[in-house]
């Protein structure tokens, strides 16, 4: 191979996106009311995912208990495979050109060690860190765009499936380069 070839190659390589971040849902969750939702992405341009989800207290108490975290990694197919049979149903992805891979790691040991609280209502709380809270944490600091505000919320309650269905509407009028409608696992 020559160098103007090898330098091309690079190039070309860099000008790609540089990473993939992921949502992926679960509508049964909560009767089918609010669903659920996890979060995976691309570390750098290579084809290794992390992904993982925040699947609420592990002893009951909706407002402060230890979270369930589930994580791990492997190819895009392993994540595909690894949400399929935990029963989510669809998932939707962006490429994202100044991906952070650093800040999303730091991001995950922030969250996962926090306590879970459902909701501000009835928390009594002002924030929460449920499953989505966790998803918009992780995904933001990985530098995923258009993640639509969870102020679109007006019943005190977190609700994955109108803020999963506004990704590829909202999220991308605010910048988000999700896919027009999600895609089925
Ligand atoms: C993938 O998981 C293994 C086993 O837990 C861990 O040692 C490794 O650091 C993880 N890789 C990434 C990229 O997070
Ligand atoms: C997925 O759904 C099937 C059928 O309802 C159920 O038997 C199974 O336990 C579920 N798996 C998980 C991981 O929730
Ligand atoms: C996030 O993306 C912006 C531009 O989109 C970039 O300026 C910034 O450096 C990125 N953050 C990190 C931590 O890479």
């Amino acid at each position: 191979m020559t160098l103007a070839l090898i330098i091309f190659i690079v190039i070309a390589k860099n000008t790609a996106y540089a990473g993939e971040a992921c949502v992926f849902f679960d509508p049964t969750i909560f009767f089918g009311l609010v669903g659920h939702v996890a979060w995976g992405w691309e570390v750098d341009d290579s084809a290794t995912y992390v992904f993982g989800s925040d699947d609420g207290p592990n002893n009951g108490n909706i407002c402060g208990g230890p979270k369930i975290w589930s994580q791990t990694n492997g190819t895009r197919s392993d994540m595909l495979n690894w949400f399929k049979n935990r029963n989510y149903s669809s998932y939707n992805c962006q490429p994202v050109s100044n991906s952070a891979v650093g800040s999303a790691n730091t991001a995950i040991t922030t969250v996962k060690s926090q306590p879970y609280y459902w909701a501000s209502i009835p928390c009594l709380k002002t924030s929460s860190t449920n499953c989505l809270d966790d998803v918009m944490a992780i995904l933001n600091a990985y530098n995923a765009t258009g993640l639509p505000s969870t102020s679109i919320l007006s019943h005190g309650a977190p609700d994955p499936r109108t803020w999963f269905g506004e990704l590829g509407t909202s999220g991308n009028s605010n910048g988000g380069k999700w896919l027009t409608s999600s895609q089925n696992l």
